[in-house]
């Protein structure tokens, strides 16, 4: 039997429009959810005795450019390439990088260093300057991201790196936390062990590294019955940037969208990394947390 969820995800799979109108926020509900990320930010950093920095005044990248990282639809550019929505996500997230840090026992101020791979235009790493002690680093594929960091965020420092690792800027066990948000989702499988290792090789031992993965929520709305059945019985499924399927994103990128079941996605990761939690979404990517066996 259908479950209600399902029939909904379903019935938002086959007319997009429902989908679109449930993300379009009006202008006030976007200042709203903004205001509400950086109250939840400045909460939690209370709870943790922490006086944080807190920055000027950001750059907000054009929309073609964050068109780049994040949409999924060519829809999204009006619902999601605004200042507010673009703003409390990169706030929402970066508090979820210090909860996982939480979950894992590890004290905000021993992040001495953290490093984000595919950090697209810094719309997570931003909201970590707040950690006043910590030295931030990001890394991308894309020239035209890295080259707009540079030039608008001077004060954290950002890298280009290649498809397949190595990171050559970074050295063995330096960093203290990283993350990767919609990352793993895009690099393709026959990469996806290398990247998992060279995380690991980057992070001192024990420490945090937290990434997302699409699970079962966003496979549904973006899959066929077809594809689901495949990623059932394979365990994966990837999409080029040719596939009607794929996410707006990655065909104007020409990049992979990559489907992973929960089962081998912890097979994978568990290589490497000793996995807090797996942290299911019915609203957004589902967020792996781990610490460095290294
Ligand atoms: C969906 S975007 C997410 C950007 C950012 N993490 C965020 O949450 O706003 C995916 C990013 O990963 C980058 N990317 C994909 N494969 C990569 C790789 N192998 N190395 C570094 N960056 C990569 C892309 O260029 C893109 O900026």
């Amino acid at each position: 039997m259908i479950r209600f969820w399902e029939a909904k995800r379903l019935i938002e799979a086959r007319f997009p429009s429902l989908w679109h109108a449930r993300l379009r926020l009006s202008p006030w509900r976007a200042r709203l959810r903004r205001k509400k990320a950086s109250e939840k930010l400045t909460g939690f950093l209370e709870k943790h005795s922490y006086i944080p920095n807190i920055p000027a005044q950001r750059a907000i990248p054009p929309p073609d450019l964050i068109a780049t990282t994040s949409l999924m639809w060519p829809e999204d550019i009006s619902t999601k390439a605004i200042p507010d929505v673009y703003l409390a996500g990169g706030l929402f997230e970066a508090l979820a990088v210090m909860e996982a840090a939480e979950l894992a026992n590890i004290p905000l101020s021993s992040l001495g260093s953290v490093f984000e791979l595919g950090c697209g235009t810094a719309r997570v790493l931003r909201h970590l300057s707040v950690l006043n002690h910590s030295k931030l680093v990001g890394s991308d594929l894309r020239r035209e991201t890295v080259e707009w960091c540079r030039s608008n965020l001077p004060d954290i420092e950002f890298h280009q790196n290649d498809l397949e690792p190595p990171l050559k800027f970074a050295e063995d066990n330096q960093f203290d936390a990283a993350y990767a948000y919609s990352v793993f989702t895009h690099i393709p499988l026959c990469l996806q062990d290398k990247w998992i290792a060279e995380i690991s090789r980057i992070l001192k031992p024990k420490a945090l590294f937290c990434c997302t993965v699409i699970g079962d929520h966003h496979a549904s709305i973006m899959l066929d019955l077809a594809s689901l059945e495949r990623l059932r019985d394979k365990g994966h499924v990837e999409l080029g940037y040719q596939s009607p399927m794929a996410s707006y994103s990655t065909k104007i990128t020409e990049s992979w969208d990559v489907f992973q079941t929960e089962a081998e996605v912890r097979k994978a990761f568990s290589t490497c990394f000793d996995i807090v939690e797996y942290r299911k979404s019915n609203r957004a990517l589902d967020l792996l947390i781990m610490r460095n066996k290294g």
